[in-house]
C-alpha cells in the first residue's frame, strides 16, 4: 500500500534500509531528548483559524533568497544518500526539482556536486563543512560556484560529531563502494574505520576545523558572491551576530537532535531568532517536521521556510526519486488544505495571531 503520510514513509524505508544505515539516519545523540522534543514541540502548539475568509484558492507558493518554490518545504543537507537509494544524491535533486522545490546537497554525499547538478531539475544550494585544510573547502566551494549552486549553507554546529550511540555500537561506517565522492581529488573520499567505535567521527575528528569562528563567515564570504545560509543557530545572541556578518539567511537547527543532546526543540527557538534579525536576513527552521500543520505553525512564527532532512531520506529510500517528490508533495497538499482550513489564504497571510504559543 502507497504510505499516505510521512511517517508512514518512515515505516516504508525502515524496512527497505540496512539496519546499521537506518540506525545512521534515525538516531539522535546521548538520550534522544532533543531529536524526540523536535517533533513534539509542534504538538504543543495549538492554531487559531479564522473562518469566513474566502479559501477558494490557496496558493503555497513562495520564494527562498528571490528563488521561486512551490512549497516552503525544501530539503535539508543530509549525508551519504546512497545509503538509502542506488542513485543517491542524483535521484533526490530530480525528486526536489519535480515537486518544484529546492534541494541542500551535503558537503558529505556520495555522487559528486557536478554530477548531482546535472541530474537536478531544480535549484541547489551547497552545505559546507570547512575543513581543517581550509584549501580543501575553498576548492569545493569554487566548484560548486561553477555547478551553478545558487547559495552555500554553512554548518556551524558539528565542529566535533554528537555523541551518536547507535553508529558507535555498529562501528557505522560507509559500507563497500560508497564514498564521499566530493573528495576524491584530494585522497579523503573513503571514511575512515574506527575499531572502537564510529568510523564517522573518526573521520570527522581528523579533517574538520574544530577551530572554527565568526571569521568563517568571512572568510567564506570573500570566496564566493554566493550568499551564505549560517545553520545551526539556536540563540538570539548568535543570530544577531550571525546577521551582523552579513549573512543571507539562518537555519535555525539542532542538526536533527544528533549534536548536543538537551537543547531546545527548534520551534521553540524561532521565535527569538526571528526577534534577533529583525528582518536583515531570512529564517529557515529544520526539526521535526512531519505534517502541513508544522509548516504553518514555522511560517506563523517567523520562519521563511522549513527544511525537512529525514522525511526525504524516508522517500528516497522507499522509491526513490518518485518517493522524495511523493513526500514533498504530500506536505504540499497538507499545508494547502491546512491553510484553508485556517483562512489564511497565501503564505503571506500566514500571521503571527495564527498561533497560541506553549505555556498560553
Ligand atoms: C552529519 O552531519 C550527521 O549528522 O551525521
Amino acid at each position: 500500500m502507497e504510505p499516505i503520510n510521512v511517517r508512514e514513509y518512515e515505516a516504508a524505508a525502515r524496512a527497505k534500509m540496512d539496519p546499521i544505515a537506518w540506525d545512521y539516519y534515525a538516531g539522535g545523540s546521548d538520550d534522544q531528548v532533543t531529536l524526540r522534543a523536535n517533533s513534539s514541540a509542534f504538538e504543543r502548539i495549538r492554531l487559531r483559524p479564522r473562518v469566513l475568509v474566502d479559501v477558494s484558492r490557496c496558493d503555497t507558493a513562495t520564494t527562498v533568497l528571490g528563488t521561486p518554490v512551490r512549497c516552503p518545504v525544501l530539503i535539508a543537507p543530509t549525508g551519504y544518500h546512497m545509503l538509502a537509494h542506488p542513485e543517491g544524491e542524483c535521484a533526490t535533486a530530480r525528486g526536489a526539482g519535480e515537486a518544484g522545490t529546492l534541494m541542500a546537497v551535503s558537503t558529505m554525499s556520495t555522487r559528486r556536486l557536478e554530477e548531482i547538478a546535472a541530474a537536478a531539475s531544480g535549484p541547489l544550494w551547497f552545505q559546507l563543512y570547512v575543513y581543517a585544510d581550509r584549501a580543501v573547502s575553498a576548492a569545493l566551494v569554487r566548484r560548486a560556484e561553477a555547478a551553478g549552486y545558487r547559495a552555500l549553507v554553512l554548518t556551524v554546529d558539528a565542529v566535533r560529531l554528537g555523541n551518536r550511540e547507535a553508529d558507535e555500537r555498529n562501528h557505522f561506517t560507509l559500507p563497500p563502494g560508497l564514498r564521499m565522492a566530493n573528495f576524491e581529488d584530494v585522497g579523503l573520499e573513503r571514511m575512515r574505520e574506527s575499531e572502537t567505535g564510529s568510523g564517522l567521527v573518526a573521520h570527522s575528528s581528523a579533517v574538520f576545523d574544530t577551530a572554527l569562528s565568526w571569521e568563517a563567515l568571512d572568510w567564506l564570504r570573500s570566496l564566493s558572491r554566493l550568499p551564505v545560509i549560517v545553520k545551526g543557530i539556536m540563540t538570539g545572541e548568535d543570530a544577531a551576530l550571525a546577521a551582523d556578518h552579513g549573512v543571507a539567511g539562518i537555519i535555525v537547527s539542532n542538526h536533527g537532535g544528533r549534536q548536543l543532546d538537551s537543547v531546545a526543540p527548534t520551534i521553540e527557538v524561532l521565535p527569538e531568532v526571528v526577534t534577533a534579525v529583525a528582518d536583515r536576513c531570512e529564517v529557515y527552521l529544520d526539526g521535526g517536521v512531519r505534517r502541513g500543520t508544522d509548516v504553518l505553525k514555522a511560517l506563523a512564527l517567523g520562519a521563511r521556510a522549513v527544511l525537512i532532512g529525514r522525511p526525504a531520506l524516508w522517500g528516497l529510500a522507499a522509491d526513490g526519486a518518485a518517493g522524495v517528490a511523493r513526500v514533498l508533495e504530500l506536505l504540499r497538499t497538507e499545508l494547502e488544505r491546512d491553510m484553508a482550513l485556517a483562512g489564511r489564504p497565501t503564505i503571506a497571510s500566514i500571521d503571527a495571531a495564527l498561533v497560541t504559543p506553549p505555556g498560553r
